[in-house]
């Protein structure tokens, strides 16, 4: 079991240190960008990263780092944007309406789980043992069968969780992915890792 973690955690540290400057589908679904990276002093004080995701394309994801942990940004769909709201999607969650404080700040206490609602900004670790789940963002993908949204899937011990990282019923993972303090410094420019003021 903790091999499978540690590969996983091994897995995001070649792809952060591989991908800087690049562009590019690297898995399904997967694009890694680094746009901005946080400077090696931002890094070590664990401050707040400044990323541009203009470049970002709906259904795409960004791979970032703040505090040594993985973040993604993704531009949801207006279809993945309709998915998430439906009654189909809400009863195969834990807790739809993240009720458990601890795992996103107030202003992203919505169905979304995000202030704009096309942008999910979220820590990519997987709240059972910290791996670091799968991006498949196509409903009813194969090897998840047909009721599967689109979402996260860890493969360490089977977490599913949705398009808003919100944690489905009956898998390991207790609670909802943790989305991090965040706001907009422009229309494309987020600062992750504090609260606006
Ligand atoms: S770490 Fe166990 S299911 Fe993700």
């Amino acid at each position: 079991m903790m091999n499978e973690i540690d590969k996983a955690r091994r897995r995001f540290l070649i792809t952060t240190t591989s991908v800087v400057g690049s562009a590019g589908v690297v898995a399904a679904g997967y694009v890694f960008v680094r746009f901005m990276s946080p400077s090696d002093k931002t890094k070590v004080q664990g401050g707040p990263i400044v990323v541009d995701f203009s470049k970002l394309q709906p259904g795409q994801l960004i791979i970032t780092e703040w505090r040594s942990k993985p973040v993604w940004i993704l531009r949801r769909t207006k279809e993945m944007l309709a998915r998430l709201k439906t009654e189909s999607v809400r009863k195969l969650l834990r807790d739809p309406d993240s009720k458990v404080e601890t795992q996103q700040p107030d202003y992203a206490v919505n169905q979304f789980r995000s202030i704009n609602s096309e942008i999910f900004v979220v820590i990519a670790l997987c709240t059972h043992l910290g791996c670091i789940p799968k991006y498949i963002s196509e409903p009813g993908a194969s090897q998840l069968g047909s009721s599967w949204p689109g979402g996260f899937f860890c493969p360490c011990h089977g977490s599913k969780f949705d398009l808003a990282g919100r944690v489905f019923k009956g898998v390991p993972a207790p609670t909802n992915l943790v989305v991090p303090p965040y706001y907009y410094v422009d229309k494309t420019i987020v600062k992750i890792g504090v609260d606006k003021g």
